[in-house]
């Protein structure tokens, strides 16, 4: 059966990749600048009550909240309105509102230190040649994030723990690796893409998977194509949405 489903940040590219992607969800759109969505509002996450209104306007049972600054250099003051406060306005609205379920964007990046260690340090650098079996870093592994924008995504993983336990709203966190407007893993002579790369169509399955699954209360999962040389864990997808990545940034190596 169809569900409402307003999407945050729905004029940047992963909301243009949803929109593109879905099948049978009603979509609204929401975004401080215009969006192709048939249904949306313009509007900024910094506002509370405006949310609350929209939500309980347009019925809406999931939020797949996308909006925010996205750049690994943010600083305090560009983070602290549109990521901590915005994240924390779509958490209170969706409760205020009734909202079942809120999918989180949030990022590889809350996580991101990882990758000053080996063997993540030497497989995102395309030096393989060491790398024996490894482990998967598990979505319960410890928080490091790497940078201010990271530590909001982590901070938009917790906020969202405590609003499914306090309030019983379901939520998913989605740490998403690279999704790039470009659907390929290839950036001059970069490596890292071939671990952290996520297929446009991995991120709309797993978005619309994290949808329909009954399966969720708090859960953490990692947007990745299941790549060769992935360094994050999916098999939780398999499990509990019976999701598996269909891309391998591999087929992509000359
Ligand atoms: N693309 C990736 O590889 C990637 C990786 C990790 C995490 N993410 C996260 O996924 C989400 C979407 O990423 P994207 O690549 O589509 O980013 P994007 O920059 O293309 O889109 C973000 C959208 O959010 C909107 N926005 C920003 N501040 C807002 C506010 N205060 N109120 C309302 N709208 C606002 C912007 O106008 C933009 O359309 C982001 O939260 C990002 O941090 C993306």
């Amino acid at each position: 059966m169809s569900k409402n489903i307003l999407v945050t940040g729905s004029s940047g590219l992963i909301g243009g990749i949803i929109l593109k992607h879905n099948s049978k969800n009603n979509l609204f759109g929401l975004d401080i600048v215009p969006c192709s969505y048939p249904s949306h509002e313009i509007s900024d996450i910094s506002n509370s009550k405006k949310l609350e209104n929209i939500f309980l306007e347009n019925n809406i049972e999931v939020v797949v909240h996308l909006a925010g600054k996205t750049s690994v250099s943010g600083t305090w003051d560009n983070l602290i309105g549109n990521n901590f406060d915005g994240t924390a306005n779509v958490f209170e609205a969706s409760k205020n509102s009734g909202v079942k379920k809120v999918i989180f964007a949030s990022s590889n990046h809350a996580v991101g230190l990882f990758e000053n260690d080996d063997p993540y340090k030497q497989i995102v650098s395309g030096d393989y040649k060491d790398v024996k079996d490894y482990d998967l870093i598990k979505s319960n592994c410890e928080v490091r994030p790497d940078s201010l924008y990271g530590v909001s995504k982590a901070f938009g993983e917790n906020i969202g723990r405590y609003y499914h336990e306090t309030f019983g709203i379901k939520v998913a966190c989605l740490r998403i690796g690279s999704v790039r407007p470009v659907d390929t893993p290839i950036e001059g002579d970069s490596h890292r893409f071939f671990s952290t790369w996520c297929s446009h169509k991995d991120i709309s399955g797993l978005i619309e998977a994290c949808i329909n699954s009954e399966n969720i209360g708090f859960n953490i999962f990692y947007g990745v194509s299941d790549n060769k040389w992935k360094i994050w864990d999916i098999s939780d997808q398999q499990k509990i949405l019976d999701f598996h990545p269909q891309s391998n940034a591999e087929i992509f190596r000359t």
